[in-house]
């Protein structure tokens, strides 16, 4: 009985805009057009910068709540639509989280008017009738196998564990796909800290990298309620949560610069000998 109503439902929607001449339309060709002339969305400056970008792979450090997830949904929903035939992979730490982000997605083609039908809509996926898929999966290895993937993007990388994460990048090799990785900071380790130290400091790891404090969208983050905020937490948290702080993983006996520091500095740390120990 559901199925049937949503199908049902699907007909009656396609019926009315053949009718009214809203099906099919045109997509614009960037990311950028499509989010002001079919969603009528005035992206922030940073994330105009983001969608413009032409490197297939971008990694986003950014603070709570600056928009990132927003930006990823509007990138997803325009190359399904855009791209005829391709794959887009949203992940995230969880179920919850992918869920959230396809969410995003499915907003932004409502409010696109269905440029195209869609075959299917669920909570976790739309396969359009240009032959384009968005599926929203949990970051883990025995969900992610066996897609080819167009456009991959992961939605709070720096929690995602490496195997997970290193599991899932075979799926852009025969495509060519795009990344777009973007997260909060967190500890110092792992594969999103490791790719962005790399893209932000040498700027030659073939990455495009952008970070974005909370601080730096005022007119939707006041400064009043960072401020707020900023007593109210531990400094540290509030650091990593709202500045794009790493810190260092918790319970490790030296700090990262420690470690950075004396490696730097060509010291010779020599293992312990099993003598050595009493
Ligand atoms: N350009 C924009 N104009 C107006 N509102 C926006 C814009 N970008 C994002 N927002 C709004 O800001 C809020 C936070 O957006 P979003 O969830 O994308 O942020 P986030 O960085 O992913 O947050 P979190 O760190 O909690 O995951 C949402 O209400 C979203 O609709
Ligand atoms: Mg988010």
């Amino acid at each position: 009985m559901a199925s049937t109503s949503v199908k049902e439902v699907r007909r009656i929607r396609e019926a009315v805009a053949t009718h009214f001449g809203a099906t099919r339309q045109s997509v614009p060709e960037s990311p950028v057009a499509f989010a002001s002339e079919c969603l009528g969305f005035t992206l922030d400056d940073w994330q105009t910068e983001v969608l413009e970008e032409e490197n297939p792979r971008k990694i986003l450090l950014a603070g709570r709540q600056v928009g990132k997830s927003t930006l990823a949904g509007i990138l997803a929903c325009h190359k399904a639509l855009s791209s005829p035939g391709s794959t887009v992979l949203l992940t995230a730490p969880s179920e919850r989280q992918a869920k959230l982000l396809m969410r995003k997605v499915s907003q932004f083609y409502r409010m696109a008017g269905y440029p195209l039908a869609a075959n299917s809509e669920r909570k976790t996926g739309l396969e359009l009738s240009n032959g384009s898929i968005v599926e929203a999966v949990p970051a883990v290895e025995r969900t992610t196998r066996g897609y080819s993937v167009d456009l991959l993007i992961c939605d709070e990388a720096a929690a995602v564990p490496d195997a997970d994460y290193f599991a899932i990048l075979p799926a852009l090799i025969a495509t060519r796909g795009e990344q777009l990785l973007l997260s909060t900071a967190r500890g110092k380790r792992g594969f999103y800290f490791e790719t962005y130290t790399s893209a932000s400091e040498k700027n030659s790891a073939g990455w495009y990298e952008k970070t974005i404090r909370s601080d730096q969208v005022p007119d939707r983050i006041h400064a009043e309620d960072l401020e707020a905020f900023r007593k109210s937490m531990p400094a540290e948290f509030f650091e990593q949560e709202f500045l794009c702080r790493f810190l260092d993983t918790e319970g490790s006996l030296f700090s990262y610069e420690d470690i950075h520091a004396a490696l730097e500095a060509g010291e010779n740390i020599e293992a312990i000998k099993d003598d050595d120990i009493w």
